[in-house]
């Protein structure tokens, strides 16, 4: 079919005259170029584009000759987002691009594994490492249960409603509004994320210790997917934003100040109480704890070295 219509297109050219074949030749060529420049993805970054006649294919890759179709007009759902980062951090392919080193700290979550995925991008309910130990997950892709053998049965993918991402703010000169700064963080999310607003439903915003706390609620359907909107702020919380031609870091212009995070944590609420019949949740607070201990060291580090850079350049 294709190729009919290029044979046409080619007669037509042929018969027009010398004058308009140049002009057709260089509006095609035009075309081709600005289609090429478009042909990117920018809700992933780490993503191969090919232009394929008359469109533009973008792929990441999720296991070994094994290639994931991503549609970058929306949100890459997570569990192709963590399934293509495992596969980055076997191949030895740091998600890395700059900032601090918070990395190692997060990376230590029992959040991250190799995922098993939908076509559509939705999480299997039943989740596996290796073939001995299985456990259920909700639709953010967090354990929920206790960690079983392959035997284990998970009858239904249950809903993540609620999602609460905890914040800290760099320092800023002047002590901020609440209101602005709840209103600089809803507009934020929704926009670099694509989020409609209603699913940002408070911002708390406490100004002594620089806390945000964000809730974003959704009834698990497609158009609030929550969870890999958490993973992207996530992400860009910690430098490793999956964003093309976008900031490297979430930052929120609070009435014209720009407004930095350094912190991140997030509480999962699913719409039936998980079945741990272990400690977990003491586990959780210490390595959160641990985290944000770990990023405050990483400031402070930053902050001597970057004064010892200047002390040098004087
Ligand atoms: C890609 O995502 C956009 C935005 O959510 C949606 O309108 C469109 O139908 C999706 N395309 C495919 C092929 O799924």
């Amino acid at each position: 079919m294709r190729s009919c219509c290029a044979v046409l297109a080619l007669a037509l050219v042929a018969k027009a005259s010398a004058q308009d074949q140049r002009a057709i030749v260089f509006m095609l060529l035009l075309y081709f170029v600005s289609f090429l420049a478009g042909c990117m993805c920018n809700t992933m970054k780490w993503a191969t584009c090919e232009v394929t006649p008359g469109s533009c294919e973008c792929t990441a890759m999720v296991a070994e000759k094994s290639k994931q179709v991503l549609n970058c007009s929306a949100l890459i759902p997570k569990c192709f987002l963590m399934k293509a980062e495992v596969f980055r951090a076997q191949k030895g392919l740091s998600s890395r691009s700059g900032g601090k080193p918070t990395e190692h700290a997060f990376v230590d979550d029992d959040g991250v594994y190799d995922p098993d995925c939908e076509a559509s991008g939705v999480f299997k309910a039943k989740q596996c490492a290796g073939t001995q130990t299985c456990w259920c997950v909700n639709s953010a892709g967090v354990r929920r249960t206790d960690k079983g053998d392959s035997g284990l049965k998970c009858n239904e993918l249950v809903k993540t409603v609620w999602l609460q991402i905890q914040l800290k703010h760099v320092e800023v000169q002047l002590p901020l509004n609440e209101t602005q700064v709840k209103t600089a963080i809803t507009q934020t999310i929704s926009q670099r994320y694509l989020l409609d607003e209603k699913h940002v439903t408070d911002v708390k915003y406490e100004r002594e210790s620089h806390t945000v706390v964000v809730d974003l609620k959704s009834d698990g359907s497609s158009d609030g997917d929550i969870a890999t909107v958490g993973y992207y702020i996530e992400k860009d919380v910690k430098r490793m934003t999956l964003l093309r031609n976008a900031s490297n870091t979430l930052t929120a212009n609070v009435n014209g100040t720009q407004v930095d995070f350094e912190s991140f944590m997030i509480y999962y609420v699913d719409e039936k109480p998980p079945t741990f019949t272990t400690n977990r949740v003491m586990g959780g607070v210490i390595a959160a704890t641990v985290v944000i201990a770990l990023a405050i060291v990483a400031v402070l580090l930053l902050r001597v070295s970057i004064h010892c850079r200047l002390g040098n350049l004087k």
